[in-house]
């Protein structure tokens, strides 16, 4: 049984905090906004992830919430660091939060281990190692632990690992964090910090480079009449790439991938090298959120003054996060086109975020009267929800755009929808039957 600090009560130190509690650890969660531990200590967790609140409660004895530094290094053997690294304008995360906690380390006694979590750019553990050392902290440890949670599946992620990657300048102090992670029995990489730090960026820019491959394949099934789920099951088969990351739809979104290819191209570029594959992933990715606008144009002509339901806001389904969610995009180019944009979200709230646009709380209030109905985020409820009469009969039009391919084709048409999918055969010819000649915007 350890005794872990960890600095940052957000997604991923609120979720590796109780995955540590869950496995016997002994935790204290610290974080700078006040609020947000009062909530943490009555039992409220700030974040929407299925099972973590009960989780939490079932190992309230073990981990505690505070906003003293002084609290969460007591007796600590690792310090995790777990605050956020958003994108700066030029694409470089920013590291004032990580930079924070190293210098706000006390003198501490012991040898405990700050381990980061974060996902930082390469070379930032060397940066740490210095700035410790230069404080006189070098009985302290420095190991570098990228997690691979994804939003709406963490505890299972964090619980059932594909690896633990461990980078370290020091073997102990590589041990110590491995030894941390012994109870899940999942395959450990042990190598350097740098390489450690790599693997995090490289992993998530190639599921971005899979999505944005498949999204163009998904383009080029549209132009020659093949269906991209077919294409994505032929090629899953082949062991040697696998099925998972291969689902067409309108692009990437949320708080990792963006920033993490961004970052990793930012890196490459102030080291010399232009990164062009990632270049290329970005740029369909931008692409592919908006020819929603193209599909719709196709079929309604003119997007004026037409009223478009979107469906599912957040950046996928299971998760209430809107970060670089593709519905943002695509809702700002039809008011920018002037169409009338109606939206719901069973937990994603962007009321904050989207102007123009009229929030509705369930389905059958969204798609009333509208001339479309664009699927967005894939929130399972919506394969029950959308093809049946009674949405059919408040739609103005009974067109269904489904950007994540949730929908079966037949079925959808099968309830008298004109159905467009993406990368899906068939809808090349589908129209409505009084459509006007469309004009393309993209
Ligand atoms: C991701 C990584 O999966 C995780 O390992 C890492 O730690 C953090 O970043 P997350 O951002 O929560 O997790 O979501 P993920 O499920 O990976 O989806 C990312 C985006 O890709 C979403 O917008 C999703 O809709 C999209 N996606 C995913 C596709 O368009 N097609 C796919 O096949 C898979």
């Amino acid at each position: 049984m350890a005794r872990i600090g960890i600095f940052g009560a957000g997604y991923v130190g609120l979720v590796t905090g109780t995955c540590f509690a869950e496995l016997g650890h002994e935790v204290v969660v610290r974080d700078v906004v006040p609020e947000k531990i009062e909530a943490l200590r009555s039992g409220q967790v700030p974040i929407y992830e299925p099972g973590l609140e009960e989780l939490l409660e079932r190992n309230r004895s073990r981990i505690s919430f505070t906003t003293s530094v002084a609290e969460a290094i007591e007796d600590a053997d690792l310090l995790y660091v777990a605050v956020g690294t958003p994108p700066t304008y030029s694409g470089d995360a920013d590291l004032s939060a990580v930079w924070t906690v190293v210098d706000e380390l006390p003198q501490v006694g012991g040898n405990p281990i700050v381990v980061m979590k974060s996902t930082v750019p390469v070379g930032t553990g060397e940066k740490v190692r210095a700035a410790l050392d230069a404080r006189g902290l070098s009985h302290v440890g420095y190991v570098s632990n990228p997690e691979f949670l994804a939003e709406g599946t963490a505890l299972r992620d964090f619980m059932n690992p594909d690896r633990i990657v461990v980078g370290a300048f020091t073997p102990e102090h590589g041990d110590g964090v491995e030894e941390l992670h012994a109870a899940l029995g999942a395959p450990v990489l042990r190598c350097d910090v740098a390489s450690a730090e790599m693997v995090k960026l490289a992993a998530n820019a190639f599921l971005s480079t899979r999505i944005s491959f498949i999204n163009e394949i998904a383009n080029v099934c549209e132009l020659v009449g093949a269906d991209v789920e077919a294409v994505a099951k032929g090629i899953g088969l082949d062991h040697r790439l696998g099925p998972h990351f291969l689902r067409a739809g309108i692009g990437f979104g949320g708080s990792c991938f963006p920033k993490d290819v961004s970052a990793l191209k930012q890196l490459a570029g102030n080291s010399g090298y232009h990164f062009q594959l990632l270049s290329a992933v970005i740029e369909v990715n931008e692409l592919q959120k908006r020819r929603v606008i193209a599909k719709l144009q196709k079929h309604l002509g003119r997007l004026r003054g037409k009223t478009i339901a979107l469906l599912g806001l957040a950046f996928k389904a299971n998760t209430a996060d809107m970060r670089e969610a593709p519905s943002l995009v695509i809702a700002s180019r039809l008011i920018a086109e002037g169409a009338k944009v109606r939206a719901w979200d069973p937990v994603a709230d962007a009321s904050t975020l989207l102007q123009g646009v009229t929030f509705c709380d369930d389905v059958l209030d969204a798609v009333r009267d509208a001339d479309a109905a664009v699927i967005v985020t894939e929130w399972p409820q919506l394969r029950e929800q959308l093809p049946t009469e009674e949405v059919r009969a408040a739609m103005a039009r009974p067109l269904l755009v489904d950007g994540r391919n949730l929908l079966d084709p037949a079925a959808a048409r099968a309830a008298g929808f004109a159905y467009e999918g993406i990368g899906r055969s068939g809808s090349l010819f589908e129209t409505l039957p009084e459509t006007a000649e469309p004009e393309l915007h993209l």
